[in-house]
């Protein structure tokens, strides 16, 4: 029997290891030529540092702008031959001869693209996330982008909003974990590095809890929560040394981010020593005037600049007020040298004085084999097997004539998620076309898409659909969402399967022919129905370009399933918000309530159970956090602490046995969660503190073990102070948020 130790070598460690030190220490050398820069800067020249435009002008008034320095930063060009010529006129032509910082949205790859960031996060793998952003960076430095808007880790508890697929999921500590991977992978070692981009966590802050799940909708989040929950996914980005910030559209409980201070200066700056520069958002410090948080654009930025907001995004309000805002007092000059610092600081550190231009000549870089390579595992990682009902997965040498029904079958553009301006739908490897290239020989393939793309309601291809169904051993049922229903500004009301899409399931099932069902989709979809009508369901946040190999190897067992959900599956989207890592309330769900249909007439006022339930569907998800089968099944034994009783300052050692006890080689995600039972103010029911991903062969045993310092059981007590409490622990490792092993502790 093998042994795996991790100290900090574990999954977290990786971050923050890296996270205990803090942002490089200011060369000082470079400080110093921020500093001579800065003194022969005129007022103009500042501000121009500090606005950011998108070419929708003139080339030649862009250009004449750049001269004049009244721009820092343009974002959304992506030619490289352009980028040169502006970057020219910025350093050869402008006065103080300052690169432009080059910004474009390198969300989930930039042309080879990867599984949209919740899938990423379905791995929990930071390792592989890591690697696929650092050629997330290589691609897009070869064309000369040096500054993307990502990662993006707002916490996304409401699968409403479309903007949850750019997310890393629900959970506090994976996004953490996940996010601070992504921040290396884009940084590289060295910012300095011509293939390594700054990195921009947004956004900042509490976006993901957009009342209803309406993104922009405004968000009420207490302080506590707000520290506990939203803010340490940031601050673990500023320790691992995120170049930059990005403001977040919402107001929380009253206060836009692009206006608020509090978070800016306070925690950002005070607190955690950030000194990268913040952007706002998309014209978000015009948009305070839309919210009714400033009267005009003046104000707007009056309120943006003093709140630390360092770089406008396109409205051009920056240049247009704050000179006169600064004769009239309302800024000072110390805010916009120290707003103009920042920028420089980051522009020096991201090589751009010394290096401005992108090699048009380098060999190119894009969609190159092993990018393509890594884009496969990355899906195959980011897939989820939810059901498997009699093993009919994986698919090898059981089926002679297969069926391919849905409108994700061959949509080599939706698979690629939200959020992809430069990807090639053309390089897109489709699950239809992979499995006619790859088994064409060996198995007939009929091929009847039912529905013609994901809102397609009409039902007239449902009979061809149906008719291939009989005449096969399997159907393969690809549905899910086109790209267009997830990310900015795509929420959702209803979450079922869009169009005929849950019709077609349930004609097709109806034939008795087995259904696999393969969900590709920026979020969880509410499938109960579809679900119970597959014998497996395989599902994939949108796989990007190499989705279709990925899922093929999966289906037919070249690759078994280990992806795990970062994210609740409610069975309705009335139980939205559904997150395992709830307070408890005084009346918790016990779980054998009744539920409507069971109650008769007229039943006594309490007799269904008096606790905080749903009478129609009860307070279970369809699939809880953590959840992802294998095709093997693991065996947790064994659980032992090397203490029950230790002291705030001690480290727990917890440790396991893992057992393969299935016949397949296969990698088994092992979780760790803590609640802590009584504190100052109420605890989660459940925390993930570790998790780790075990190779383990057929049949073989290893004993795990994780170390969990008590100090990362502090959270912001009843006096707003990080803390950790004495008091009684639960422990649980297992497979899952609702399965495992227990045990208790004690910190004295
Ligand atoms: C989004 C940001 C994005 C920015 C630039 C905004 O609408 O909220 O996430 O980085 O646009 O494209």
């Amino acid at each position: 029997m093998k042994t795996i130790k991790t100290t900090l070598t574990c999954v977290l460690a990786l971050c923050f290891a890296a996270c205990t030190h803090s942002p490089a220490p200011a060369d000082r050398s470079m400080e110093d030529r921020v500093e001579s820069l800065l003194s022969q800067m005129t007022t103009d020249e500042k501000i121009g540092q500090m606005n950011q435009i998108s070419p929708w002008g003139e080339p030649t008034q862009i250009a004449e702008s750049v001269r004049r320095g009244e721009v820092g930063s343009i974002l959304n060009v992506v030619d490289p031959v352009a980028l040169n010529a502006l970057q020219q006129v910025a350093v050869e032509e402008s006065r103080l001869k300052i690169p432009l910082i080059t910004g474009r949205d390198v969300i989930h790859g930039f042309k080879t693209i990867f599984p949209v960031p919740l899938g990423q996060a379905a791995s929990f793998n930071p390792q592989l996330v890591e690697e696929s952003a650092r050629i997330a960076a290589i691609e897009a430095s070869s064309m000369g982008v040096s500054w993307t808007f990502a990662p993006m880790i707002d916490i996304a508890r409401d699968p409403r909003w479309g903007r949850m697929a750019e997310s890393l999921g629900e959970d506090t500590y994976l996004t953490s974990v996940l996010g601070v991977a992504m921040i290396r992978g884009f940084q590289g070692n060295d910012l300095s590095n011509p293939s390594s981009i700054a990195a921009c966590p947004k956004h900042f802050v509490g976006y993901g809890a957009a009342e209803g799940g309406r993104d922009y909708a405004s968000t009420f989040i207490p302080e506590r929560t707000l520290r506990n929950v939203y803010l340490p996914p940031f601050e673990a980005s500023v320790k691992a040394g995120a170049a930059t910030f990005m403001t977040s559209f919402n107001d929380n409980d009253g206060v836009p981010s692009t206006g608020n201070r509090f978070i800016l200066d306070q925690v950002l700056r005070k607190e955690w020593g950030f000194d990268g520069f913040v952007v706002s958002d998309w014209a978000s410090v015009a948009e305070m005037i839309a919210h009714g948080f400033s009267k005009d654009g003046k104000e707007a930025v009056e309120k943006a600049v003093n709140a630390g907001v360092d770089m406008e995004m396109v409205s051009g309000l920056y240049v247009g007020h704050i000179k006169e805002l600064l004769k009239e007092g309302k800024i000072s000059m110390a805010i916009i040298d120290n707003a103009v610092r920042r920028i420089l600081r980051i522009k020096f550190r991201l090589g751009l004085f010394d290096r401005p231009y992108v090699d048009t000549a380098a060999p190119s870089v894009l969609y190159a084999p092993e990018h393509l390579q890594k884009a496969k595992e990355a899906a195959i990682q980011s897939a989820i097997l939810l059901k498997n009902e009699g093993g009919i997965l994986p698919l090898a040498d059981k089926v002679r004539t297969i069926a391919v029904v849905g409108p994700m079958a061959d949509a080599p553009h939706d698979q690629l998620g939200t959020w992809v301006f430069d990807g090639d739908k053309n390089y897109t490897r489709t699950p239809l076309k992979t499995l006619q290239e790859e088994y064409g020989d060996r198995i007939r393939i009929l091929h009847a898409p039912g529905t013609a793309y994901s809102r397609d309601k009409q039902t007239s291809g449902l009979p061809a659909a149906v008719a291939i169904a009989r005449q096969a051993d399997v159907v393969l049922a690809f549905v899910g969402e086109e790209a267009i229903l997830s990310g900015e500004a795509h929420s959702l009301a209803n979450l079922d399967l869009q169009g005929a899409q849950g019709e077609l399931i349930a004609a097709v099932a109806q034939t008795g022919t087995p259904v696999v069902t393969v969900v590709m989709a920026g979020r969880p979809l509410t499938i109960e129905r579809e679900a119970a009508a597959s014998q497996a369901v395989l599902y994939n946040f949108h796989p990007g370009t190499m989705g279709g190999p990925a899922i093929i190897d999966l289906l037919f067992g070249k690759a078994v399933p280990g992806g795990k959900l970062p994210v609740t599956f409610p069975r309705t989207s009335g139980q939205i918000p559904i997150y395992y890592s709830h307070n408890n309330t005084g009346r918790p769900w016990q779980g054998n309530e009744t539920l409507l249909d069971g109650i008769p007439q007229e039943a006594g006022q309490t007799s269904p159970g008096n606790t905080s339930f749903y009478l129609d569907a009860g307070n279970d998800p369809l699939y809880p956090f953590g959840y992802g089968l294998s095709y093997t099944t693991f065996e947790y034994t064994n659980l032992s602490l090397s203490s029950a009783r230790i002291k705030a300052s001690d480290e727990l050692s917890v440790t396991f046995d893992i057992a393969n006890t299935g016949k397949r080689d296969a990698v088994e995600v092992a979780q760790l969660y803590v609640q802590d039972c009584f504190g100052s103010v109420t605890r989660p029911v459940k925390e993930l503190k570790r998790f780790m991903r075990i190779p383990l062969k057929a049949g073989e045993k290893k004993t795990v073990s994780f170390t969990l310092p008590a100090e990362e059981l502090a959270f912001y007590n009843i006096n707003m102070e990080k803390t950790v409490e004495p008091g009684e622990f639960n422990l649980w490792v297992g497979t899952n948020s609702r399965e495992g092993l227990q045990a208790k502790f004690v910190i004295e």
